[in-house]
C-alpha cells in the first residue's frame, strides 16, 4: 500500500476553501483540523464548516478534533458523513464508547496522542481503532518542527498491530526531510500542511509519497 498523503487545509485560504480542495485533487484525504481554543490555544471551525467541506469534497475527509468533551462532540462530526473521525486520548473520557460510537455511526474511528502521551496503555485496546494519530509536533499551529522523539511510538504500534486494519498516521512538520523518518518507523498515513499548500500542491503531493516509499519500514 502506497502511502497516504492527507493534505492538512490548516494551511490553506480559510476563504476560499473550494478552490483549495482543487488544488489537491491527488490527496488520498483531506485533513480538517477542528480547534476549540480549549483543548489548543487556537481556533478553526466547527460543524456547519465541515458540513460545507464534505458537500464540496470528492476525497473523503479524515477530521481531526482538536477539542474538549470529543464524546460529546465527535459523533455530531461522524454524522455530517465524513469518513474519519479522530479524537484526542487525553480529551476523551470514555475513548472505547466513543469509537464503538463513531464505528456505529459509519466512521472509521481514529485516537490522537500528543508528543507527551504514552502508547502503552492503548496497544491491547487497538482493535477498538481504525487509526492512531501519533502527534510529531504540540497540537494547535501548522508550521512547527517534527518531533522525530515520539517515533519509538510507531515502532511500538506497528508491531503491536499483527493484521489490524489500522492505519498508523502522523501530523506535524512532517516535510520532504521527516516523511522518511517516519515512514521507516512504522507511519503509513502523512498529513502535511505548510509542505503541501506552499507551491504547487499536487508536486508536493507526489514528491511526499515518493520520499515515504524511498523509506519502507
Ligand atoms: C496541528 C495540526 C496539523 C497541522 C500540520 O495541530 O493538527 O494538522 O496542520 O501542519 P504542518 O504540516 O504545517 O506542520
Ligand atoms: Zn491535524
Amino acid at each position: 500500500m502506497p502511502a497516504r498523503i492527507n493534505p492538512s487545509i490548516l494551511a490553506a485560504d480559510f476563504a476560499n476553501f473550494e478552490r483549495e480542495l482543487g488544488r489537491i485533487q491527488t490527496a488520498d484525504l483531506v485533513h480538517v483540523d477542528v480547534m476549540d481554543n480549549h483543548f489548543v490555544p487556537n481556533l478553526t471551525f466547527g460543524p456547519a464548516t465541515v458540513e460545507r467541506l464534505q458537500a464540496l469534497s470528492g476525497i473523503p475527509l479524515d477530521i481531526h478534533l482538536m477539542i474538549d468533551d470529543p464524546d460529546h462532540w465527535a459523533p455530531g462530526y461522524a454524522e455530517l458523513g465524513a469518513f474519519s473521525v479522530t479524537f484526542h486520548a487525553e480529551a476523551a473520557r470514555d475513548a472505547v464508547s466513543l469509537a464503538r460510537r463513531l464505528r456505529e455511526i459509519g466512521s472509521r474511528a481514529g485516537i490522537a496522542l500528543k508528543p507527551g502521551t504514552a502508547v502503552e496503555p492503548f496497544l491491547e485496546l487497538l482493535p477498538e481503532f481504525d487509526q492512531v494519530l501519533v502527534m510529531t509536533v504540540e497540537p494547535g499551529f501548522g508550521g512547527q518542527s517534527f518531533i522525530e522523539s515520539v517515533m519509538p511510538k510507531l515502532v511500538a504500534l506497528r508491531a503491536a498491530r499483527g493484521d489490524l486494519d489500522l492505519w498508523l498516521q502522523v501530523d506535524g512538520g512532517i516535510t520532504l526531510d521527516t516523511i522518511g523518518i517516519a515512514a521507516e518507523a512504522g507511519a503509513d498515513t502523512f498529513v502535511a500542511g505548510s509542505s503541501v499548500f506552499s507551491g504547487d500542491p499536487e508536486a508536493n503531493i507526489a514528491a511526499l509519497r515518493a520520499a515515504a516509499a524511498d523509506h519502507p519500514h
